[in-house]
């Protein structure tokens, strides 16, 4: 495996974006320039933080009790949930939301970009593990460009000769000031599952506000979303392409004591996933040499 020096040697960009070993084994790639600070673990291709300089608090959440294991998911930042979204259709014993966010990525290319921000692309490495969930011939990179705006690029690409279909993800985890004074925008409207009590379908009636767990997949929208926050007093712009799913996701005080790694007693309130996705009937086929990308751009200002 890749040493973090030799990625500072063959990747590094002095003063803005460097490399190095977690005590745990895993390798992190730290962005710092003119414009915001960012981190991103190899290990599924994780982005765990991003905070623009004009913040006094992060934009994307990492949770205090999130641990940095080989092979396991990490709590907070963005896991990339492909190929497959939620659990596997056919396979219980498949991770839900895919390997991709335990699986090792390598770094296939960094640079900085004419407006100061700073750009690392990966790919996922595949393996035996991999091939034995995922038998088609297919490259999966993702590109982070961390500046004023952070923006995500995850592709894609069918190598082979027959076409497969994916289900995907970019899972956000959103700071927030408190998840009882946010309200979601953008999905007004909409038809969404929700998977809280079974999974019936419901229609969107204004911005969505949180009073107990909720856990909903949007589909068919590709409308830009925002997060209002009263308490911070910013709103977070999620605009997006390639994307036609848009996944709403609180834990509220049961499940997050279950789940036991998100802050206890209540560090939950302080985020809410706002995922970009192709999910259920909007699960996308990639066509035999052909391409497909999900983009997401944030950015959060004043209210
Ligand atoms: C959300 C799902 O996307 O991810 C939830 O809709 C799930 O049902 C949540 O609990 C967290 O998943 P995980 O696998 O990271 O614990």
């Amino acid at each position: 495996m890749i040493t973090a020096q030799q990625l500072n040697q063959q990747f590094g960009i002095g003063g803005q974006l460097g490399f190095r070993a977690d005590p745990g084994g895993l390798v992190i790639a730290e962005i710092n320039n003119a414009h915001a600070t960012a981190s991103l673990c190899l290990q599924g291709a994780h982005l765990m933080a991003w905070q623009p300089k004009s913040q006094p608090l992060p934009v994307v959440w990492l949770s205090r009790d999130a641990r940095l294991v080989p092979g396991k998911s990490i709590r907070g930042g963005v896991p990339v949930c492909w190929p497959w979204f939620g659990a596997h259709v056919s396979e219980p014993a498949f991770p839900a939301h895919g390997f991709a966010r335990t699986v090792l990525w390598r770094v296939l290319e960094s640079g900085s970009e004419p407006d100061g921000a700073t750009r690392l692309t990966l790919r996922l490495a595949e393996s035996d593990n991999t091939r034995t969930q995922w038998p088609h011939d297919s490259r999966l990179e993702l590109t982070v460009i961390a500046g004023k705006t952070l923006r995500m690029e995850l592709a894609t690409e069918n190598t082979g000769v027959t076409d497969f279909t994916i289900t995907e993800a970019l899972h956000t985890y959103f700071r927030v000031g408190d998840i009882g004074a946010v309200q979601v925008g953008g999905l007004a409207g909409c038809d969404y599952w929700n998977k809280v009590g079974g999974s019936t379908l419901g229609k969107q009636n204004g911005t969505i506000r949180f009073t107990g767990e909720t856990d909903r997949v949007y589909v068919n929208t590709a409308a830009e979303c925002t997060i209002e926050d009263d308490i911070l007093k910013r709103r977070i712009h999620i605009a997006k392409s390639g994307s036609r799913s848009t996944v709403v996701w609180t834990p509220w005080t049961e499940k997050a004591n279950r789940m036991g790694d998100l802050g206890q007693p209540d560090g939950w309130r302080e985020m809410v996933c706002v995922e970009s996705a192709n999910a259920l009937e909007n699960a996308v086929k990639v066509a035999a040499g052909s391409r497909h990308t999900l983009v997401v751009e944030y950015r959060a200002e004043p209210l």
